[in-house]
């Protein structure tokens, strides 16, 4: 099979490539990236050089580049990663929101309708259902739920899924969606909390909690999400959503705490901030239909996942300390600047 994986340059994208790279010998894996500010090639060199392996720099939301694409390749498959994914830029720039996440999904639509397609993925969140109570842990998010969105980032996403859905209604299109709870792990982008409190608490710096540090995510291990999403390409029914997650609900400030003891840091270094405009309160999943109709079981717990995460950070710090000094980007020139 050949697979387009859009926006696997990025941390959820990146750790998929690789895994389906390794898994999969007899697949062809297409990269493609615009390689954005979040976008990093220097996550791709453990598998650059692999026979089923190319990377093709592009944008989703550019027609013309990506109708001559599918021309080319014909791909049996695509796995829609690419988005811009932070809430706080969204809040400052909602307009690249539209462009990426809503009118990047359609072209990729268009694009499998005018070529066919065995199958059409769409990475989605659980910020699409907006969020739930603090005082209801008996709630949580169901494939059922609403959407009721809260960011410009969980609105564009909504507004993709309903397009992905309405494109196999209206056109039979053999697509599938999974929206899952919060990732971390290894390439993850520090501007997001994980990957940020670890980074400055390790150079001794300030780290920002967003209003009392209440606010609660669902946390999975990056390769349990990647070992889901090809479960329900390869597995699931087109047309249908699913739900990811492994029941792993910390408060902020339980996940701050957590990264500090593990590095010997001080709880002084925890500075309260301004909240988010719009803070979704807390974020659930339901992950039953996962389980019982694809058997899928998550391998980690927060516990176990993130002491191996810390692990990474500390043995990859030229990685992450690479991206703070902007480093990182002349990555694709040194790489690709004399063979494109
Ligand atoms: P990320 O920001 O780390 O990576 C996004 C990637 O997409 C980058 O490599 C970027 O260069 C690329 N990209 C952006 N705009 C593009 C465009 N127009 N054309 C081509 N490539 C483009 O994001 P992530 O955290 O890895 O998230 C990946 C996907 O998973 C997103 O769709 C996100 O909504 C979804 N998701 C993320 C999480 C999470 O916790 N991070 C949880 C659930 C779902
Ligand atoms: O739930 C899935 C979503 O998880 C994905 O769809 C998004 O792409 C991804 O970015 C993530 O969204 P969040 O907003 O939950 O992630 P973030 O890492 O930005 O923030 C996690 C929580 O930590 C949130 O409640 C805000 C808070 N926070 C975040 C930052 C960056 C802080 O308190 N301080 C910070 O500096």
């Amino acid at each position: 099979m050949k697979i387009i994986v859009t926006g696997g340059a990025g941390f959820i994208g990146g750790n998929f490539v690789h895994y389906m790279v390794n898994q999969y010998p007899e697949d062809m894996i297409i990269n493609l990236d615009l390689l954005t500010y979040a976008g990093n090639l220097e996550t791709l060199k453990p598998v650059e050089n692999a026979p089923n392996y190319k990377f093709v720099k592009g944008d989703i939301a550019d027609r013309e580049f990506i109708f001559k694409l599918f021309e080319e390749e014909k791909p049996d498959v695509v796995i829609n990663f690419a988005a811009e994914s932070h809430v706080d830029r969204s809040i400052t720039d909602p307009e690249s929101f539209v462009r990426t996440n809503v009118m990047g999904t359609t072209t990729l639509l268009d694009a499998c309708r005018k070529y066919g397609i065995k199958r059409y993925h769409q990475v989605s969140t659980d910020e699409v259902y907006g969020d739930l109570p603090l005082d209801r842990p008996d709630l949580f998010f169901t494939e059922e739920t609403p959407l009721h969105t809260s960011s410009p980032y969980s609105s564009s996403k909504a507004s993709a899924d309903l397009f992905v859905l309405a494109y196999h209604r209206t056109y039979g299109l053999p697509v599938t969606v999974s929206r899952c709870s919060n990732n971390y792990g290894p390439y993850h982008f520090p501007e997001k909390l994980i990957p940020l409190i670890i980074s400055r608490a390790l150079n001794d710096e300030e780290l920002p909690v967003y209003g009392k540090g209440d606010n609660v995510r669902d946390w999975l291990y990056v390769t349990d999400h990647c070992k889901a999403i090809d479960l329900v390409v390869r597995k699931g029914r087109v047309g249908e959503v699913y739900n990811i997650g492994g029941h792993n609900e910390r408060t902020n400030l339980e996940v701050v705490k957590t990264i500090l003891k593990a590095l010997g840091k001080p709880e002084s270094l925890i500075k309260f901030v301004t909240d988010r405009p719009g803070h979704d309160r807390r974020y659930a999943i339901d992950p039953t239909k996962m389980e019982t109709e694809l058997g899928w079981k998550p391998e980690y717990t927060f516990d176990t996942g993130i002491v191996k995460t810390i692990e990474w950070y500390l043995n990859n710090k030229e990685w992450w300390e690479h991206i703070i000094s902007g480093e990182y980007t002349k990555y694709f020139e040194n790489m690709y600047g004399e063979r494109l």
